[in-house]
């Protein structure tokens, strides 16, 4: 069994995190519920600052908020000296309610809106990194409006994509976010940018996927972006300060994930910045990356109770929790696989081979498949781990389920940070028209 973090499996057979018995958050908060390693989410945001600090360069780490977007992860964000990057009005609006500093706020998105826009000008936001022509144009005008200059970077498609293990270099990148390296575009739009008075053009950003394991893809897009930079010099004239090369760092969900640690990624891009740009006697810009799943993914489980099962001789037992694809729908999303001990009996042998599956109505809602576990029983509790990234983020209410709470727990104390929604919350929004109301009915 793999524990992260503060998880440790206590003299009751119970797995506790931060300190707490999980059968007593069980009994307090009841399932499903995610818990979150508060010590876990400090020591990863701490091992890039750290590792950044060490380099000598200037930069910001800036969390990706997308991964999990709730007010006391913006607080605990903001106390460990990071940076935040969001996507819409609703990550935005989060992190302005939390108190997060605006200037350290980037937002992103292929698709913003007028609105999203003039709100991010109004709490006077970090930076934008623009995506496309039309947000160029866009951000200068409502920019002139208030009579602002704005921070930018560009977005640019460095036609390098890297999943996991797997990198490919490509010429023509087929991606809906960002301006091409390749057929010019990236080159347009610096110079529009560079002409636009309200935009401050501070440099470029490039993103080249998930779950990466392996820092050759990040040295491929480094290139890339510096070949890029030198270019803009000597044909324009123009200087990038700072180049932002993204998230994607990988984390461990199950035996034979083999993500790095977190300073080697760091190392690696931070050599390359230096490398590449001492050797075109550049200035070395400041390096920003965006880590989103690397900071929460492992310090969040996700607590279940058991309920029904199902056995088909010969061919497989299932057993079914109470939450499911509405709390975690990454495995029937990408397939994502996950381990899970069960949390009150800890210690025993596993003895049986089950497959998890959720309540909806639905056959694809499983969990995890042939995973062994000791004979469970209705009411005991199931903990999956590494459940902290784009779960309660990418969580919903199909079948009307309602969503977690969310607890974070440290030196034994655990403390709620969303409340489970309540059947209200569920119908709050539904509205019957007058028409359809009875009493209209009736005439
Ligand atoms: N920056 C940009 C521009 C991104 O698009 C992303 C993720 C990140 C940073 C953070 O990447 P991370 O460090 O978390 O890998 N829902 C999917 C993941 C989608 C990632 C989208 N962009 C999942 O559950 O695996």
């Amino acid at each position: 069994m793999y524990l992260h973090g503060t998880s440790k499996i206590n003299d009751n057979g119970h797995l506790e995190i931060g300190g707490v018995d999980v059968a007593d958050l069980a009994a307090k908060f009841g399932t499903p519920l995610y818990i979150v390693d508060e010590a876990l989410v400090r020591q990863r945001a701490r091992e890039y600052v750290d590792a950044f600090t060490k380099t000598g360069l200037k930069f910001q780490v800036a969390y990706a908020s997308k991964a999990f977007s709730v007010k006391a992860m913006c607080v605990l964000a903001e106390q460990e000296n990071l940076s935040l990057d969001v996507v819409s009005d609703g990550e935005l609006y989060t992190a302005i309610q939390a108190g997060f500093p605006a200037e350290r706020i980037h937002f992103h998105g292929n698709n913003k809106t007028e609105e999203e826009i003039n709100m991010a000008l109004e709490v006077g936001i970090g930076c934008f990194v623009v995506d496309n022509f039309i947000e160029l144009h866009m951000l200068d005008e409502l920019a002139a409006k208030k009579n602002n200059v704005v921070n930018v970077l560009l977005r640019i498609t460095p036609g390098v994509e890297a999943h996991t293990h797997d990198y490919i270099s490509t010429g023509q990148q087929d991606s809906k976010f960002g301006f091409d390296l390749g057929n010019g575009s990236a080159r347009e739009a610096v110079v529009q940018a560079s002409q636009l008075a309200n935009l401050k053009l501070l440099g470029v950003h490039s993103h080249i996927g998930s779950q990466i394991f392996e820092v050759e893809g990040f040295r491929m897009a480094v290139e890339k972006v510096t070949q890029f930079a030198v270019a803009i010099r000597d044909e324009l004239g123009i200087l990038f300060s700072v180049i932002n090369v993204g998230g994607g760092f990988g984390i461990r969900y199950v035996e034979g994930d083999s993500p790095l640690p977190i300073a080697e990624y760091v190392n690696a891009i931070a050599d390359a910045i230096k490398s590449n740009f001492t050797a075109a006697d550049y200035a070395w810009p400041e390096i920003w990356v965006e880590p989103g799943r690397s900071m929460v993914g492992d310090a969040g489980t996700t607590l279940y109770t058991v309920g029904t099962s199902k056995n088909i001789p010969g061919v497989r037992k299932y057993l079914a929790v109470d939450g499911g694809m509405t709390d975690n729908p990454r495995p029937a999303l990408y397939q994502s696989q996950y381990e899970a001990v069960l949390a009150n009996r800890a210690n025993e042998e596993a003895t049986e081979l089950v497959s998890i599956a959720g309540k909806c109505c639905e056959s694809g809602d499983m969990l995890i498949w042939d995973l062994k576990l000791p004979e469970a029983k209705t009411g005991d509790l199931l903990a999956v781990f590494c459940t902290g990234a784009y779960n309660y983020a990418m969580a919903s209410n199909y079948n009307r389920i309602r969503r977690p709470a969310v607890v974070f727990v440290k030196d034994g104390q655990a403390d709620l940070v969303v409340q489970r929604e309540s059947l209200d919350n569920i119908v709050c929004n539904d509205v019957i028209p007058e028409r359809l109301q009875k009493s209209s009915l009736a005439k």
